[in-house]
């Protein structure tokens, strides 16, 4: 259940203590239902006090791990204050979307690598690693794709992608996201397997075919399979966790070459957090002989009041309770925020408040300014244990 630090007892004492008074303190909040939340209750004497001024990337690396954010090239190439931020913070980079089917592959027959170049030289500049997303995705596809693609050419398309986009990133790639997000449970498929052309073309073997593949043409690079909605207290969590497991299970036992879990962790600010539960299924995760990444951390503010002085306490509680917890597994060997500034996230066009103001999920505000999150996540790597 709990490895045997204090480290571990305190903060579940610590996480799960505050939920008690966590309800009654957001219950007087303005227009918060009375729910209870086992992470947001902010403590009198939680002043996300942080020491000294290193940059997350050296708090990270002094205990053994890789701190980085996801970034857009054309945000990259024309944002000063994002460029001085991102090199400052972040030792690694993964592009947003360069390197999706969407932006890669231009024609079926025509690949297009000019920006997620731009951004591997960009990373090989600033001595920053450099994280790949994704190779096979239901999400993003061409618009060619459902013309062209069918079940007699699924696999000459999957496996030719793979082999060329492994093939010319081979060697300056950390970790490839291989597959992302294969499980849904909500489409009620054998093995909570989410419907995607892959799928009904190829069947449930295309997974473990492009771990296969992308093992054969670069052999250094980490295999991630990343997924999402795996971090709450709530039903849909735990059936996606479960499908998870029994899906990391099945490839390990064919002899998948697949290296590491990658959790997204896109959190929800309004959710619950369970140490216990978040424990175990890292536990679970490592009995594989796998490592854990944190792929795409933000907190979606979308639910949460509208005072930003209290949604950000909130959030940086959310981001120090959730890193408490992850980091207390050494297994877990890295943290990618979903973009570094307010300004830049994805969440103003997928998730918006139904107030109108801004969204504030990120380490930093829109004009670049550290925020209580950023402290969160400082004071998380500073008491991390060592790797
Ligand atoms: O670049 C085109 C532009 O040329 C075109 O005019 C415009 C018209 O809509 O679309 C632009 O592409 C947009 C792209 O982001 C680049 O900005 C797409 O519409 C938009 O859908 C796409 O959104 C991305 C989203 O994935 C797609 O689902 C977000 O930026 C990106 O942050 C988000 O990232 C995903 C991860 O890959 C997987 N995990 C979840 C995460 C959040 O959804």
């Amino acid at each position: 259940m709990f490895k045997n630090s204090s480290h571990s007892r305190r903060r579940f004492l610590y996480v799960g203590l505050s939920g008690l008074a966590g309800a009654t303190a957001v219950a007087v909040g303005k227009n918060i239902k009375p729910i209870y939340y086992s992470h947001v209750f902010d403590k009198p004497k939680r002043d996300f006090r942080v020491t000294g001024q290193n940059p997350l990337k050296k708090r990270a690396a002094a205990k053994g791990l890789i701190y980085g954010a996801a970034c857009g090239r054309d945000l990259l190439a024309s944002d000063k204050n994002l460029e001085a931020c991102i090199i400052r913070e972040c030792g690694v980079l993964t592009p947003e979307n360069e390197l999706k089917w969407q932006f890669l592959r231009p024609r079926p027959n025509v690949f297009d690598f000019s920006r997620a170049d731009w951004m591997a030289k960009f990373a090989r500049t600033h001595n920053m690693l450099f994280q790949g997303h994704t190779l096979v995705w239901h999400s993003q596809l061409p618009d060619w794709f459902k013309e062209v693609v069918n079940r007699q050419n699924a696999e000459k398309f999957l496996v030719e992608h793979i082999t060329t986009v492994t093939k010319h990133y081979a060697g300056q790639i950390h970790s490839w996201d291989v597959v992302n997000e294969a499980i849904e449970p909500k489409d009620r498929l054998k093995a909570g397997l989410r419907q995607s052309p892959w799928l009904k073309f190829l069947g449930p073997d295309y997974i473990e075919l492009a771990y296969r593949v992308t093992a054969q043409t670069d052999p250094k690079a980490m295999l991630v399979y990343n997924e999402n909605d795996l971090e709450h207290d709530t039903p849909e969590h735990e059936a996606k966790r479960t499908a998870v497991l029994k899906l990391l299970e099945r490839l390990k036992s064919r002899g998948t070459p697949i290296h590491a879990l990658g959790i997204q962790s896109h959190l929800l600010g309004h959710s619950s957090l369970n140490a216990k539960k978040l424990r175990n299924f890292l536990s679970n995760v490592t009995s594989f002989g796998l490592k854990i990444l944190i792929t795409e951390l933000d907190v979606i503010d979308q639910k949460l009041p509208s005072d930003p002085i209290v949604r950000d306490r909130m959030i940086a509680g959310m981001y120090e309770d959730y890193l408490s917890i992850v980091l207390d597994e050494r297994a877990v060997i890295a943290v990618l925020t979903w973009g570094l500034s307010d300004k830049h996230s994805w969440l103003p066009m997928f998730l918006p408040r139904s107030d109108g103001l801004p969204v504030r999920p990120l380490p930093f505000d829109s004009n670049f300014k550290p925020k209580l999150a950023w402290n969160a996540i400082a004071r998380a790597f500073d008491q991390a244990p060592k790797r």
